[in-house]
């Protein structure tokens, strides 16, 4: 696995696993837990070491099963993220929150805690406090965010002792500046070079857009041929490439999660990077 650094001493994987939909979307789904755990685990075996999870997924049950899979492995192998909810920003819910994300992982620490999405109404500077008591009790190693933009960024790291080390956003090749939710606006102008020149890690999430981007398009008909490898992993190549970002496409399938893999280790020629920075996809 190849890592990126994150701050002065740490790094995170260039590809995790995501998670959504395993056990559930926002209620839970117990009915295939024995599959959803050994999917887990053989991703983990693959080199999957980066595990992405919130606590809203699968109302709570994702990271039930995160937690069952991890336990074969030696904690310190495996960067683990959750979030929590923008619902649950204030100081006692987020300690609450984190209390029963630790106690559902089976784990006394998290690698990387992230706000999921900026909250209207919690001022940050609470979340952050609770978030800072976090650190400082071992219970999280580094914190960031989710779905912000930069003036969130700017004033979050003006309410925390601790470096914001990530933002986790949507950004593939069919989503450059322009998301699902209104939120999910100026990645690609605004957020990412922020992001690039302060140092904060950008995780790209729904980086195959759920495999909207698969579909035939004649620059990756192209790059496939060129290169001998599929549109998946030319989109997640392309991704990684990139200064600061790292991904965490979702897959319980293994043939897909190796195919995943195999956007690792391999460059593309600059001309055809750039050809891909300036091509319009369409969903
Ligand atoms: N912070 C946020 O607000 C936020 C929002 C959305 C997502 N996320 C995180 O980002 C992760 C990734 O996003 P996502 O799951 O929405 O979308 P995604 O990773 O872009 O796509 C996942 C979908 O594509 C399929 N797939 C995976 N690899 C494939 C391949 N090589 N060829 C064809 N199909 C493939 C998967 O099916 P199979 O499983 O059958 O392979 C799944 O249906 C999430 O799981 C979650 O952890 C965070």
């Amino acid at each position: 696995m190849q890592y990126k650094r994150l701050v002065t001493e740490g790094q995170i994987p260039v590809l995790g696993l995501g998670t959504w939909l395993i056990g559930g979307g926002q209620e839970p789904d117990y009915t295939d837990d024995k599959n959803a755990i050994s999917t887990i685990k053989n991703a983990i075996h693959l080199g999957y070491t980066h595990i992405d999870t919130a606590e809203m997924y699968g109302g709570g049950h994702t990271e039930e099963l995160v937690g069952k899979a991890i336990q074969d492995f030696s904690r310190k192998e495996i960067f683990v993220t959750t979030k929590v909810r923008n619902t649950k920003l204030r100081y006692n819910d987020v300690l609450q929150s984190v209390k029963e994300s630790l106690h559902r992982l089976q784990t006394n620490y998290i690698d990387l805690l992230l706000i999921h999405a900026p909250s209207n109404t919690i001022p940050i500077s609470e979340t952050l406090r609770a978030f800072d008591s976090l650190v400082e009790a071992k219970l999280v190693k580094y914190i960031g965010v989710s779905n912000f933009q930069v003036d969130q960024l700017i004033e979050a790291q003006q309410h925390t002792k601790n470096k914001i080390v990530a933002n986790q956003i949507e950004y593939s090749l069919l989503t450059r500046n322009t998301g699902r939710y209104a939120e999910n606006k100026d990645m690609e102008t605004k957020t990412i070079p922020y992001c690039q020149q302060n140092n904060i890690i950008i995780i790209a999430e729904r980086p195959i857009e759920r495999g909207l981007l698969l579909k035939s398009h004649p620059l990756l008909d192209k790059l496939e041929v060129k290169y001998n490898k599929t549109k998946a992993q030319i989109a997640i190549n392309w991704l990684i490439s990139k200064q600061n970002v790292v991904t965490i496409p979702k897959s319980t399938n293994e043939k897909r999660l190796m195919e995943n893999l195999g956007a690792l280790g391999w460059k593309m020629d600059k001309e055809d990077t750039k050809l891909l920075d300036e091509a319009q996809f369409v969903s």
